[in-house]
């Protein structure tokens, strides 16, 4: 039952997502164009890091042994692409932030919600890349706390972003 609703919202904001950046909002230059690719890949790269948190429920959650393998497996392999994922996702994020403030800032205007929301983006997924690396380092209870809860801050932010209007 948690599994599909897992499933559901996951598409959802999938589908949602795709919706809003190559439907509801047309681009004007090639290079905004690129600035879009950028943030659709990223997103998708740090849904999936996201995402680590509802496996990791599952298994704990779960009293089928045979879940519990199976799951575990997959969150393992899953795990050598997490860091990865981070940084690529973390690389492609500057650009984009980077043109959409030099192409799109001016027309907007800096202190839109669509800028000041990446903005804050940009700083909490700082957050939660330091505390990624912080757990990587040494886990403790704190660390583990604080880079979970940085991480579903940021996803809360940057989907605001994503959904707000321009
Ligand atoms: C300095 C930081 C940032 C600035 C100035 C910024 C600015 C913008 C702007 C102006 C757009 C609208 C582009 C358009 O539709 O023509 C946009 C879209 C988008 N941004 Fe950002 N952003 C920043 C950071 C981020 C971060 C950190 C994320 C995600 C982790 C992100 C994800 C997205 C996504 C997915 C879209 C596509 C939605 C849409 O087309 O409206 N952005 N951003
Ligand atoms: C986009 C950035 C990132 C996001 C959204 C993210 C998100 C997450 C989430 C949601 C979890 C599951 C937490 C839990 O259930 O307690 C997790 C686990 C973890 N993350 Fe990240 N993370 C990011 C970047 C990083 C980075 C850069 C590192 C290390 C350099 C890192 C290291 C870890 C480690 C070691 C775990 C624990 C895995 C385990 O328990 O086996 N993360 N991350």
């Amino acid at each position: 039952m948690v599994y599909y609703v897992w499933l559901v919202v996951n598409s959802l904001l999938l589908i949602s997502s795709l919706l809003v950046i190559w439907v509801s909002h047309p681009y004007d230059s090639a290079t905004v164009l690129a600035g879009k690719w950028f943030a659709q890949l990223a997103i998708l790269l740090f849904f999936i890091n996201v995402n680590m948190y509802f496996i990791f429920l599952v298994i704990r959650k779960s009293k089928a042994r045979h879940v519990k393998v199976t799951l575990s497996k997959r969150a393992r392999s899953m795990m050598k692409a997490h860091i990865p994922f981070a940084l690529v996702g973390t690389s492609m994020i500057l650009f984009h932030g980077a043109i959409m403030a030099w192409k799109v800032g001016a027309t907007i205007g800096f202190i839109h919600p669509k800028m000041v929301t990446g903005y804050g983006s940009v700083g909490l997924l700082t957050i939660t890349l330091l505390a990624g690396f912080l757990r990587h380092r040494k886990a403790s209870g704190f660390r583990r706390k604080f880079h979970l809860i940085a991480a579903m801050l940021f996803a809360c932010l940057f989907l605001i972003h994503l959904f707000w209007p321009i």
